[in-house]
C-alpha cells in the first residue's frame, strides 16, 4: 500500500509523541520513567557538574551522550536545544552561558514542555525558554543561535534532512552543530523501519552514520566529525528482527556553520 510522505511523517510524529507524552506524564505521577530501559536511550554521565539540577530534571534525562560538555559552551551564548524533552541539557547549558546567554529549547510534545518548564522553575534560570515545535520546521529565526545541540532526538525524526537544514538555517555564521545521536553501520530494511515501537524506541530510525553525515554537509556544515561511544546498551529484545548485521551505537556528531554564508 502506497503511504504519502505526509502521512509517514505524520504517523511517525504521533508514535514518538505518543511514547514521550507517557513517559512525561508517569514521572509526573511518581512512576519510574525511563526512555526504553536497557535500551540505547538512558541517563548518562556528565562530564559537567549536574549535582545542583532538580532530581525531576536528572530522571527525566534520555540522552545517549553528553553534548554539553563537547560544545564548550560561553558566557552570553545563544543555544539551541533540538528536542529538549525534560530540560535537562537547556538547564546546564544555561547555567554554563549566564545571564547574558538564553537557550531556547524545542520539543513538539506538551507533557515533556510540562516538566521541563517545571525544572526551569526549581532551578532558578530565567535565560531558559521552551517552545512546542518541530525540529523539523524550527519556531527560531534565522541565523540568531551560536551553538545547535540535540541529544538522542534526530534520530526519532522521519526527515533528518529538513532537520540539519533547520539547525543550519538558525545557526550564525561561524555557529556549532553538537549532536549526541544514535547511529548505525548499515542501513534497516523498510520492514524493520515500519516497526514503530523499535523508532520511538531510538532504534529502527537511526540512520547510516555515512548516510547521516552526508546530509549534514548536504545542508552546507563544514569539519563535520563524528566520535563513537563505545557502550551502546542495546536490549536485545527491543530489535527488529535481522538487527544482527546492523551495528547500532551511539555518537558524537559535530560540525561548522561557514563564516561569510549568504543563504
Ligand atoms: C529521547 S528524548 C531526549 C530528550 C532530551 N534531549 C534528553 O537528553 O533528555 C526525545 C525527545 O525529543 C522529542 N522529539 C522527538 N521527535 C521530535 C520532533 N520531530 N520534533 C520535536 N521534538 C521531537 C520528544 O518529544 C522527546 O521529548
Amino acid at each position: 500500500m502506497f503511504i504519502s510522505e505526509k502521512s509517514r511523517t505524520l504517523g511517525i510524529h504521533a508514535e514518538v509523541q505518543a511514547r514521550y507524552g507517557r513517559i512525561a506524564e508517569e514521572l509526573k505521577l511518581d512512576i519510574s520513567a525511563s526512555c526504553c530501559s536497557g535500551s540505547t536511550c538512558s541517563s548518562q554521565l556528565y562530564a559537567t557538574d549536574i549535582s545542583w539540577l532538580p532530581d525531576t530534571a536528572t530522571t527525566l534525562s534520555l540522552g545517549s551522550g553528553d553534548p554539553i560538555s563537547a560544545a564548550q559552551l560561553q558566557p552570553g551564548e545563544t543555544v539551541v536545544d533540538l528536542g529538549a524533552g525534560g530540560g535537562i541539557d537547556c538547564l546546564l547549558a544555561g547555567h554554563l552561558v549566564g545571564p547574558d546567554g538564553h537557550v531556547i529549547g524545542i520539543d513538539m510534545t506538551p507533557a515533556m514542555l510540562a516538566q521541563a518548564e517545571e525544572n526551569r522553575k526549581k532551578a532558578g534560570l530565567t535565560n531558559v525558554e521552551f517552545r512546542q515545535g518541530y525540529i523539523e520546521h524550527l519556531p527560531i529565526e534565522s541565523e540568531s543561535a551560536d551553538v545547535v545541540i540535540s541529544n538522542c532526538v534526530i534520530n526519532l525524526s522521519p526527515d533528518k534532512t529538513a532537520v540539519f537544514r533547520e539547525a543550519f538555517r538558525v545557526l550564525k555564521p561561524g555557529g556549532r552543530l553538537v549532536v549526541s545521536d544514535i547511529v548505525t553501520h548499515g542501513q534497516f530494511t523498510p520492514e524493520q523501519r515500519a516497526d514503530m515501537a523499535a523508532w520511538a524506541c531510538c532504534i529502527s530510525g537511526a540512520e547510516d552514520v555515512q548516510t547521516y553525515t552526508a546530509a549534514i554537509q548536504a545542508a552546507g556544515f563544514t569539519n563535520v566529525m563524528v566520535q563513537a561511544k563505545d557502550a551502546t546498551h542495546l536490549d536485545d529484545t527491543k530489535l527488529p528482527p535481522s538487527e544482527q548485521e546492523i551495528h547500532v551505537f551511539s555518537a558524537l556528531v559535530t560540525a561548522v556553520k561557514p563564516e561569510g554564508n549568504n543563504d
